[in-house]
Order: C-alpha cells, then structure tokens, then sequence
C-alpha cells in the first residue's frame, strides 16, 4: 500500500489500463476526469471512483491529490503535466511525453526545479524477461553489443477505413508508426544496452494519404466492433509504416521495423541484440520467455522465474514461474517503481522508471527520424 491520492485524466483505452493498475498496487484514485462532465461521471461509476472532475482547474485544486496520471491524446500532454508540476504534484504521462523537443526540454526543466517524481509510462520495460536482459547485457554477460534489430508491428489500422486521433498530425504529432509505437521499441533497446541511439537513417510511407473517419469519438482498438455508419474523407499526412537504421553510441549498428498495416500480428514487439559471445532474443507476443543464443553450446530458452533471474529483478515479479505475467503487469510494475521513488522520498537519487528526461530523448529521437526521412540522410539525435 502506498499513501498518496491520484487523479487521472482520460478514460478510453489507458484510463481503465492505470486504474486498474493503481488499484492492484495499492494506490488510492480519487478522481477522474474526461473530456466531458458526463464521461468523467461514467468512468467514475463504472469503477467506483469517488470523484468525477469537470476540468483540470478542480484536480490542481484537490488537496487529496498527489499525483496525476494523464492518459489523454499527445496533444493534452504538455500543458496537463507542466500545471500539475507546478501545482506540486507528482506526474506519470503516457508516452510520448510531448509533441514536440521544446516542450520536452521545458517540461524536464521544470520536474528538476519542483523536485517532485516526473515519469513517462514506457511500460513495456517492465516485463520481467526484458529486466533479466537488461541485467544481462549491462553487466557484460552477452559481452559488447555488436547490433540490436526487431520491429512492433500490429494490424489495427490495416484499412483505410480505420480511424483514431493517433493518424492526425494535429492530435499526435506528425510521426504516427515512430512515435506511438516504435518510440516503446527504442527506449527498451535503449534501456537494456545502456546504450543511446546517437544516428538514424529513416525510410517511412504512409499507405492511406486518406482514411475514412466515422463521425462521433472513435476510442482506441474499437474500429472491429464499432458499427459506425457515416464517416468523412480526412486527409492524412502520418506514416503507417517506415524503416529505420540505428547508430548506437559505441558504434553497434540496428535496424528497426514499424508498421501498423501487418495484418496478423496484434502487437508484435521483438528484438534481437547480438553481444561479442551471446545473443538475447526476446517476442513481446511471449513475454514470459527469452532466448538466450551461443555459439560453442545448446541454446538456452529462459521462462520467467524470480529464482533462475537476475535478484533486481524480483522486485517486479508478483508470480512464481510458470504463473505468466503480462502487459496489465507492465503497468503495475512501471507503476512501483515510481511509488517506491516517491516513498523513499530522496528526489535526487537516480529513478528505476522511465523518467521525464528519457521521454525527452525520445522525442529528439522522433525529430531526428522525421528530418532522416525528410531529407533522406543519416541525421544525428540532438541534445
Ligand atoms: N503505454 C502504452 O502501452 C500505451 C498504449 C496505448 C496508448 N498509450 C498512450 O496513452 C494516451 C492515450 O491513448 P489511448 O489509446 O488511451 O487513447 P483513447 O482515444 O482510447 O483515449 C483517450 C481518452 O482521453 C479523453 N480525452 C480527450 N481529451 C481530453 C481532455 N482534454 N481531458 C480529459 N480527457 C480527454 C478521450 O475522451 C478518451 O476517452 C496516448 O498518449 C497514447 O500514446 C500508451
């Protein structure tokens, strides 16, 4: 149990995602706000949330709160998690951090001047076989890194008549593939190496320069059961698919793959990084599991199990072996790891989850893909 209140806003796909989670840690939600007084009363009925709050004003204002988890469109990021900061609450934002590097860099500015615990929910570093591998490769047992390749792929946005805010510009950024879902697939890399992306050379298309928009709010991963009717010609200008090839900082090379067009795969993530002695592969449709490649001996298949892993790792592993955990546990974890920092209560000690400063990289990384693909070059990742 954690003694602290939170607010979340948002109430589609992530907000029942963090309610959920908060509640198996243990953490108090005393309110929630939507993009509408009638949608935050449902949610908070649904659930059991005592508090339905009709806009941001009454969160920053909530003594209770302590903390905010925001779980809206990209574009609500900034201005949601730089008013929370300064009203003195703790933030965790739903990746990306923001829509662009100068509100970024403004927000990890602030965080460090309130002292208060800043996080970007890059989940998927939480599953227990990627904190093995990231124990494994950061203390030298794979030996060094020589490449990293995978993709995330999924097939939800296959037709031209499947529709969500993530394909506006104006909503998400102008990187759609990238930004959603390849940006997961770098920090992970990323934090299992220890190793930052330094250059990139992108190749992105986008499939639909038109998708067929149903009228009315379309929630995430709803377009398969939806029964919509009407709907408008929207013009697009985010990719749904690119390449991408990696420079690491010591000079191991990469290569990522994104798609949202790949029909089949729901939501493929896999890497593969290939060490001086041993290799690590790991399929996020599996998470339990991680393959560990040699050369001169059988290859081993690692399922996940406290007692066979790394003893960091059993911090974030609720399961014996054999009892799989999965994506709902990636947020709980990436959740602890942020309520034990602010339990702890030393806000200059070094977080375990992601924090505002890796979400700010990332974002450089995005801007850095976007000029790659604009002008068709390698470009270096700033800052
Ligand atoms: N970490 C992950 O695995 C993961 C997965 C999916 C989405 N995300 C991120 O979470 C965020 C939300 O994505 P989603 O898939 O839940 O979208 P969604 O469309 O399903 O839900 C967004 C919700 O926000 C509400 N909303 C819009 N504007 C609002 C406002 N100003 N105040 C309060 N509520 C508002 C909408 O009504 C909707 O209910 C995005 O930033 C996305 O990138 C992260």
């Amino acid at each position: 149990m954690y003694d602290i209140g939170v607010a979340i806003t948002g109430t589609g796909f992530m907000g029942p995602a963090h309610t959920e989670a908060l509640r198996r840690l243990g953490v108090r939600i005393v309110g929630i706000l939507g993009s509408s007084p009638e949608k935050s009363r449902r949610f908070a009925d649904a659930h059991g949330i005592a508090k339905a709050y009709t806009n941001f004003d009454e969160i920053l204002a909530d003594d209770e709160v302590q903390a905010v988890h925001i779980t809206t469109p990209n574009r609500w990021h900034f201005a949601t998690a730089k008013a929370a900061l300064l009203a003195g609450k703790h933030v965790l934002c739903e990746k990306p951090l923001t829509m662009n590097s100068r509100e970024s860099a403004e927000l990890v500015e602030l965080a460090q001047s309130v002292k208060l615990a800043a996080g970007v929910n890059y989940n998927y570093r939480f599953y227990p076989t990627s904190l093995e591998a990231r124990a494994r490769v950061r203390t030298g047992k794979i030996g060094e890194v020589l490449s990293v390749f995978g993709n995330y792929v999924q097939d939800w946005l296959l037709y031209p008549t499947d529709y969500n805010w993530r394909v506006l510009a104006s909503e998400g950024g102008r990187l759609r593939a990238v930004a959603d879902i390849g940006t997961h697939w770098m920090d992970l890399v990323q934090t299992i190496t220890g190793l930052e992306i330094e250059e990139v050379f992108a190749d992105l298309r986008t499939v639909f320069p038109t998708r067929y928009r149903p009228q009315g709010e379309v929630e995430t991963f709803s377009a398969k059961t939806a029964t919509h009717q009407e709907t408008d010609a929207i013009p697009i200008e985010t990719e749904d698919m690119g390449a991408v090839l990696l420079r690491f900082k010591n000079g191991a090379r990469g290569a990522l793959w994104v798609s949202q067009l790949t029909a089949g795969r729901k939501n493929s993530l896999r890497y593969e990084i290939a060490g001086a002695q041993d290799a690590i592969w790991f399929d996020g449709e599996r998470p339990n599991e991680l393959w560990i490649g040699h050369r001169n001996q059988p290859n081993e298949h690692l399922f996940k199990d406290a007692s066979l892993m790394d003893a960091a790792v059993g911090r974030y592993i609720d399961y014996p072996g054999g009892h799989n955990e999965g994506y709902p546990d990636s947020f709980k974890m990436c959740f602890r790891a942020f309520y034990d920092y602010i339990a702890a209560g030393d806000f200059d000690a070094t977080p375990f989850f992601p924090t505002f400063e890796e979400g700010h990289r990332e974002i450089l990384l995005c801007e850095a893909i976007l000029r790659s693909h604009d002008e068709q070059r390698w470009a270096k990742v700033e800052g």
